[in-house]
């Protein structure tokens, strides 16, 4: 328990644990449980000292109210299987509810509250507000664990304000997340190939600035290198493409020449007449994409390229999947640039969310990567070099 000394014998207290259990859903059935797998050590580890373990969460982005659709019912009965045994559920989060089944804890149990954004407090930008709501949520409890990494650079309040109120610590998974990020940002062993995918290049911008000073190369797939295709002057057809964009990726493309840090486009990719699982699709060079059809992958020359460039590297990141790997026609430059991660000798991160997702939907083991971390947005602003809320009020 050297993790959590700060908070003295656990055993008989009530530990507020927040966790990130922010998981895909399909209906009531999660699609892919990693952020609920990667939550049960620091649970189990604080129920076998015996602590009452108060979990809460959020899921999706409910209004501030209740919303049956983004209930964490079945992400509660996740837990529990996982943990092999009986996990409470509150029908509300600082309630009547949540109040009967934090009182009815015996040492060592596990409770789950309902989705903490059903409460406006929590996301609230006035600082009374979500100080106002911290207080009940900190009331359930003696002591904080902050192990939801997915969401430390949210200042919420069961995020940042409830760590100001109880006396707190980091759990396992937060600091396992942040050491192996410091890998990413100090000493890194080079070369250092960093991919980036996705649909949106405005998600990407701070980071790929940060990255023009410290990456050896930057490897662009996904719907965002439309807009990098459309800088260098191809024609695109219907691609995804943020035409207010073109001209900042175009500086990132001159800052790359100058900076010796190497940006790889792709050279060919997989088109189709329209966005659907069963679309024709067509490899086509990239400057002999047709005016109707859709860029949905990267072409197979452009994987093996990227596979080689990530072979050669001793540090790799990778954020963003590099194309519509839902659709299988369209998921082969994700499956190469994954199984390249697989084979670095080194450090081999997936960045969260949609990544760690393709690379479990594409049947890859989670153990075959150096790391795959539970934050998406998280990891991303730590790249960026941003401070994040729920790691400072940590240190205070
Ligand atoms: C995530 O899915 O990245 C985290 O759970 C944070 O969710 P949010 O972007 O809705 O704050």
């Amino acid at each position: 328990m050297g993790q959590y000394a700060a908070l003295g014998d656990v055993a008989g207290k009530r530990v507020l644990v927040r966790s990130d259990l922010n998981v895909p859903l399909d209906g009531d059935r999660i699609t892919d449980d990693g952020r609920i797998r990667a939550s049960v050590p620091t649970i189990r580890e604080l129920s076998e000292a015996g602590a009452r373990v108060v979990v809460t969460a959020h899921l999706g982005r409910p209004k501030g109210e209740p919303d049956a659709a983004y209930s964490l019912r079945p992400v509660a009965a996740r837990l529990g299987e996982l943990l092999e045994r009986e996990v409470a559920f509150a029908e509300d989060t600082v309630g009547e509810s949540a109040r009967a089944v934090v009182d009815g804890l015996a040492d060592g149990d596990v409770a789950v509250l309902e989705n903490v954004r059903f409460n406006a407090g929590e996301t609230s930008k006035d600082d009374a507000e979500r100080g106002a709501f911290a207080d009940q949520l900190a009331g359930l409890a003696d002591a904080f664990v902050s192990d939801g990494f997915g969401v430390v650079h949210r200042k919420q309040a069961s995020v940042y304000d409830v760590a100001q109120r109880l006396p707190h610590a980091m759990g396992g998974l937060v600091s396992t997340e942040i050491e192996v990020l410091q890998r990413l940002t100090r000493d890194v062993q080079r070369p250092y190939v960093v991919v980036l995918g996705g649909s949106k290049v405005s998600d990407k911008l701070a980071v790929i600035d940060n990255l023009l000073g410290k990456a050896d190369t930057l490897l662009i797939g996904g719907g965002m290198v439309f807009t990098f295709l459309a800088a260098e002057g191809h024609e695109v057809g219907k691609s995804l493409l943020e035409q207010d964009q073109v001209e900042t990726c175009r500086d990132y493309l001159r800052r790359s020449r100058e900076s010796g840090v190497e940006i790889v486009l792709p050279t060919d990719v997989v088109v189709a007449p329209e966005f659907k699982a069963d679309a024709p699709p067509t490899t086509v060079v990239v400057d002999a994409i047709p005016a109707d059809q859709i860029g949905l992958d990267i072409g197979p020359d452009s994987a093996t390229a990227f596979a080689e460039r990530i072979a050669g590297a001793t540090t790799v990141f990778w954020n963003g999947p590099m194309g519509v790997f839902e659709f299988d026609a369209f998921a082969g430059g994700t499956r190469a640039v994954a199984q390249a991660l697989t084979e670095v000798d080194g450090l081999s991160v997936v960045g969260g969310g949609d990544s760690a997702a393709a690379v479990r939907r594409l049947g890859f083991a989670d153990d075959a990567f150096g790391h795959i971390s539970t934050g998406g947005g998280a990891s991303l602003e730590y790249l960026e070099g941003k401070e994040l809320p729920g790691i400072t009020v940590l240190e205070d």
